[in-house]
């Protein structure tokens, strides 16, 4: 029998590429999804890739009790939660807004968890590293008090899962930490796709190339980098979604060597924003409108993982260069333009 695996967040951009590795690896994978921040064209570009309908619940992970009707509903071996508010600046000026949402729905399933049994995988961030001393980070190196809200929800729900798993027998649990993830799935029936203005600098390059956009502002040019600009480690999507195959496999197969575990999911190679954006002007052939603005506030200078405990303990490594990568968001954009999206 195959195990399943719940996938809250399942029609945004990680959990869309997450559903697709989990049930090409031989899970079964219910979906589920408020659209709260997406619509449903991830969500069909799955089922197209997959050549079959998943099973997709419309729902808010707030609800308790839509929560408890769903555990009802399906025999739920392991949870994926990426049902969350994400954006940095929006949490500032609305903190009540992220922590209702953020928090509560993680307390609900970490609840279902608690009462049936249950595997939980958190959907963690680098972000609570802070501007880190120096890179690259392990999962040794401590976190620093966070500076917007949204940081903050990715810090307490790890504490969540962290004291929920010392207390109930019943639950385990992984929190993967991402870096920067980018991309689009080689096929460009998913991708990432923002709603209104893109805070994240890859959708903004990919719209800006395609038009939507008439320039993109590179934040700062005066960072202490070799080039000024920020260092990140940008992690492709489709490398990231299979660390989750891992880490689901070390749940469910009983590997943990403990009952809560941290991986950093990175490349452990910086790249800088202009080399990035030089990286994508090779690949495209497409000259790109840009120019120098200001630092935006809250960024770090530089951040990125050593990835070597997933790399032993799960297994995994990233394998897609930034070219690649930056190739299939390019072609992500272009499906959409198609789409008319
Ligand atoms: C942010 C979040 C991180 C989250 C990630 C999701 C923080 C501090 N950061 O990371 O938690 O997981 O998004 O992908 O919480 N840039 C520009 N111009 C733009 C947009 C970005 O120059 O229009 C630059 C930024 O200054 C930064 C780099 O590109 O140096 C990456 O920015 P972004 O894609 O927004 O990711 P992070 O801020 O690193």
């Amino acid at each position: 029998m195959p195990k399943t695996v719940l996938v809250s967040g399942g029609a945004g951009f990680i959990g869309s590429h997450v559903t697709v590795e989990l049930t090409q690896a031989g899970y079964d994978v219910v979906i589920a999804d408020n659209f709260s921040n997406c619509d449903e064209t991830n969500y069909r570009g799955v089922c197209q890739i997959l050549g079959k309908e998943l099973p997709l619940v419309n729902m808010d992970f707030c609800d308790s009790e839509a929560v408890d009707a769903l555990f009802d509903r399906f025999h739920i071996d392991a949870v994926i939660h990426f049902a969350a508010f994400k954006a940095v600046g929006e949490s500032v000026a609305e903190p009540i807004k992220y922590y209702r949402n953020n928090l509560t729905s993680f307390i609900n399933i970490l609840d279902q968890a608690r009462k049936r049994g249950c595997n939980v995988l958190f959907s963690s961030s680098a972000t609570v590293y802070g501007e880190p001393e120096k890179s690259p980070v392990t999962e040794q190196t401590p976190r620093q008090p966070s500076t917007s809200p949204y940081g903050n929800t990715k810090q307490m729900c790890e504490d969540f899962l962290r004291d929920s798993v010392k207390a109930y027998p019943t639950v385990k649990g992984i929190a993967l930490r991402y870096f920067n993830p980018i991309g689009a799935h080689p096929s460009a029936l998913i991708g990432e796709l923002p709603r209104g203005v893109p805070n994240n600098l890859v959708p903004f390059i990919t719209q800006t190339a395609i038009g939507k956009r008439a320039q993109l502002k590179v934040f700062g040019s005066d960072y202490p980098t070799p080039d000024g600009t920020c260092l990140r480690d940008f992690i492709d999507i489709v490398d990231l979604a299979k660390a989750h195959v891992y880490a689901v496999r070390r749940m469910l197969d009983g590997k943990m060597e403990q009952p809560y575990e941290i991986f950093n999911i990175g490349t452990g190679t910086p790249l800088s924003v202009l080399e990035l954006i030089n990286t994508f002007e090779e690949v495209t052939g497409v000259k790109l409108n840009w120019e120098f603005a200001p630092r935006r506030a809250g960024d770090v200078t530089a951040i990125w993982a050593d990835p070597s405990l997933a790399n032993e303990k799960l297994g995994w490594k990233a394998t897609r260069s930034a070219a690649e990568t930056l190739k299939a968001a390019w072609a992500w954009e272009c499906h959409l333009h198609e789409l008319g999206l």
